[in-house]
């Protein structure tokens, strides 16, 4: 508690807005942040006692400013269990927004596809989760003044029908679909991928645990998008690598770019 509470005096001291959205940018999308206007940069690694990312392709950062005329604060960058982060580190950015007055949740991520009708460069709509990571950003002592101790998930991504509406104002297709999270680092094997396809749309090694805690901390709109940048066959014929998911992404930026643009304008 003593931690989001100073990493938040932190934020704020260096930030001249009250940021009402926050942007959580996945693998490849960091530069979705170039959309933000009158930017301000925190470096996470200039603030006391916070985790840094490791993966390449993330700018380890937050952006703090405006897009289509409301204060963001977007993190480039964002923790993954697989790299050896607790569930509490990765809760914690999305505890200190809360914080700092964000009301809204939009968090992106790159996912393999388990829907056979996803093709590459898909956005999925996410409209509900399965937790497969084994571990949980709620374990050990709840505190009360976050939030309950057996808080609900239905109904975490309350944005769904909002995101499609919006997405088809822009002319940006969209498919919907339930995410998966595991926590990685291996991509899924053709067993593995089998049986997901029977849970899933989606699979993915993030956003869960994220969603989880601010659906605990009472968040009043979450809204989860994944762009597909592999789609599975539960064979041995296609081998799921990390540059296809990168150059998955570089492609549907400008499309990504344009609905996030919407969705923050209009949320
Ligand atoms: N599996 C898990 N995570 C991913 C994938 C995948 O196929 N693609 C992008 N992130």
């Amino acid at each position: 508690m003593q931690k989001i509470t100073k990493t938040a005096e932190f934020i704020k001291q260096k930030i001249d807005i009250v940021p009402e959205i926050a942007l959580i940018l996945g693998s490849g999308l960091g530069s979705i942040a170039d959309i933000i206007e009158d930017k301000q940069i925190i470096d996470y690694k200039d603030i006391p006692d916070f985790p840094v990312s490791l993966v390449e392709g993330h700018k380890n950062r937050f952006v703090i400013g405006k897009i289509s005329g409301k204060n963001v604060i977007a993190m480039q960058g964002r923790f993954h269990y697989y790299e050896g982060y607790s569930m509490q580190d990765i809760a914690m950015p999305i505890r200190v927004f809360k914080k700092l007055g964000v009301k809204s949740l939009l968090v992106t991520n790159a996912a393999g596809g388990l829907n056979p009708n996803f093709e590459v460069g898909n956005l999925m709509v996410i409209n509900d989760h399965i937790n497969f990571m084994g571990d949980n950003p709620l374990m050990g002592k709840n505190f009360d003044e976050l939030g309950p101790r057996f808080p609900a998930m239905t109904g975490a991504y309350n944005k769904v029908d909002f995101i499609r509406e919006y997405a088809i104002e822009v002319n940006v297709p969209v498919v919907t679909g339930c995410y998966l999270a595991l926590t990685g680092p291996c991509y899924e094997t053709p067993a593995e991928q089998r049986m997901y396809r029977n849970f899933a749309d989606a699979v993915g090694m993030s956003t869960v645990p994220e969603v989880i805690t601010a659906k605990h901390c009472g968040y009043e709109n979450i809204l989860g998008i994944s762009l597909i940048t592999n789609v599975h066959t539960g064979t041995s014929h296609l081998i799921p690598n990390h540059e296809e998911v990168v150059e998955a992404a570089e492609k549907a930026k400008p499309y990504f770019k344009k609905l996030v643009m919407k969705l923050i304008q209009k949320v």
